[in-house]
């Protein structure tokens, strides 16, 4: 079903960002958004890992905003999204580093190298992210 999912949302990369026009109400179709989750997976305060191709992103809800950022901690491998998230800063479960789960910058060692970050969108209940 993933690959459905980002097979039409590759399809609708291919059209572009553009407009619907349907009646009076207006769609806008974002570029390589692929689903990833829903709204009833993540309460608030929780994170999960999700695989996008042969990627593992971070998915976190803080306070019903949705952040995605690599999964992997540049330090040594740990999952980000197996561990403590507090005030919008997962710490690393294997060895202590900080990262901003909005721009995935490191706030504190032993990592040093920030990891990527993804835009999120929700449409609906799906929980999209931006490649
Ligand atoms: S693997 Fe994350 S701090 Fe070491």
């Amino acid at each position: 079903m993933e690959d459905l999912e980002i097979s039409n949302f590759r399809r609708a990369a291919e059209i572009g960002s553009q407009r619907l026009q349907s009646g009076r109400k207006e769609a806008v179709i974002m570029p390589n958004a692929i689903k990833v989750a829903t709204t009833k997976d993540l309460p608030p305060g929780k994170a999960m890992a999700v695989s996008v191709g042969n990627k593992s992103i971070a998915l976190f809800n803080i306070g019903g905003q949705y952040y995605a950022i690599d999964d992997e901690c540049t330090h040594a491998g740990g999952s980000l999204s197996e561990g403590e998230v507090a005030g919008g800063v997962v710490t690393c479960p294997w060895h202590g580093a900080t990262f901003d789960v909005k721009t995935g910058e490191v706030l504190s060692p032993p990592a040093s190298d920030k990891v990527s970050s993804y835009e999120v969108w929700v449409e609906g209940e799906d929980i999209k992210i931006v490649l």
